[in-house]
């Protein structure tokens, strides 16, 4: 792996995508985000960022468990990510059931739907949409800072009656920060004192200028309560995801991050990983963060045992050495001796990591530290 694309590279860094863009063409070399850069130009912007280039083990680099770029012909399209951030009780977990409800896939199979923290929706027209279970803005602040920038889209909700608040704020920094495209929902909307107008304004004071007010943000009114504004929200996702071109390559080792992981009684280690490449099957002798195992069965989010999952899927993996921390990477090795020698480097790391006041190892083959 001697390249890595431009958007990685921002990722690792928890740097804007387009200001290393920016920075590349002033370097006189005009790039697009997804176009793979070589490691000299990597290592220059790097430092050109004022972060510090550190180069892992050649175990970590050998299997390409990051920094390897699939060829464009092995690229194919993927569900978008899309996480819902906002201030407390503007509802973000009422336009996730909403969301949730619209999913014609769940309504036919009649099954009890599980929580795993992610979700998928497959709509009327048969596209899908992965939704992340709002982690917080903490959470999805720290996966980011650890190279796990797992959400494609942000959907920001606020509510009508009450306007931008203190946490609606923090997501667009957020959310601004990861160069993640927003998609601001107005929810509420149902409310005799909803005010729509008003937070468009007020958006206007944060640079979110929305489509209303002759910007390119889009924005949805909708109310979460009565079910309104649900298809339309789905159908700004879709357009978002379509400009995004949104790809990975379904035909190799797979790669995943976690989203959530428990110790869960009967079943021991039990992570939600969010498969970004490849297809995860059943039997795959995995690396977890520090942890290892053998897939031993797939859960999906309709609580199905599965044999696979793709792209842009979410799953419950069992048969973990251990409980891997939210944001850990989950990848697929060729064998058990494998999976032990680059857990063993991870959990080497990680203790140096804890021992030296050294700045932390992002795990990459280039840590973002400052
Ligand atoms: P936290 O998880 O606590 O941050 O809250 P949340 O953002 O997930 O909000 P939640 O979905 O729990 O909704 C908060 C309250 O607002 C609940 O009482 C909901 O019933 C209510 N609510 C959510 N959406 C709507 C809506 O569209 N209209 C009205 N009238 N009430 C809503
Ligand atoms: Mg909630």
């Amino acid at each position: 792996p001697e390249s890595i694309t431009v958007q990685e590279l921002a990722n690792r860094m928890a740097e804007k995508g387009a200001d290393l863009v920016k920075s590349l063409f002033k370097m006189g070399t005009a790039v697009t985000l997804n176009q793979p850069i070589d490691q000299d130009t990597a290592e220059l912007l790097v430092e050109e960022f004022g972060h510090r280039i550190q180069r892992v083990s050649d175990a970590d680099v050998e299997i390409g468990i990051e920094g390897d770029v699939d060829a464009p012909e092995t690229l194919q399209q993927r569900a978008p990510v899309v996480t819902i951030m906002g201030h407390v009780d503007h509802g973000k977990t009422s336009l996730l059931d909403a969301l949730r409800g619209t999913d014609v896939v769940a309504g036919e199979s009649g099954g009890i739907t599980q929580h795993i923290g992610a979700y998928q929706v497959t709509t009327k027209g048969g596209e899908v949409i992965t939704f992340l279970d709002t982690p917080g803005h903490e959470a999805f602040s720290e996966m980011r800072a650890r190279g796990a920038n797992v959400t494609d889209i942000v959907i920001l909700v606020v509510a009508a009656d009450d306007g931008l608040m203190p946490q609606t704020i923090e997501a667009i920094n957020h959310t601004k920060a990861a160069g993640v495209p927003m998609i601001v929902a107005i929810n509420k909307c149902d409310k005799p004192e909803a005010n729509p107008q008003k937070v468009r304004e007020r958006l206007l004071e944060h640079e979110i200028v929305v489509e209303d007010m002759g910007g390119e943000v889009q924005d949805v009114q909708v109310s979460a309560l009565k079910k309104t504004g649900l298809d339309e929200l789905i159908e700004k996702i879709l357009l978002q995801a379509e400009v995004m071109e949104l790809s990975a390559n379904p035909d190799r080792a797979a790669e995943g991050n976690v989203i959530e992981a428990q110790l869960d009684k009967g079943r021991g280690a039990v992570a939600t990983v969010l498969v970004r490449k490849g297809v995860l099957k059943v039997g795959d002798t995995f690396v977890i963060g520090a942890e290892s195992g053998k897939v031993r069965a797939l859960v999906n989010d309709k609580g199905q045992n599965v044999k696979t999952a793709g792209p842009s899927t979410p799953v419950e993996v069992l048969g973990l050495s251990g409980v891997p921390r939210a944001g850990d990477q989950l990848t697929v090795v060729e064998n058990e001796a494998r999976a032990r020698e680059v857990a063993a480097y991870r959990q080497e790391q990680a203790t140096k990591k804890r021992t030296t006041s050294a700045p932390t190892s992002f795990e990459h083959m280039f840590s973002a530290l400052n």
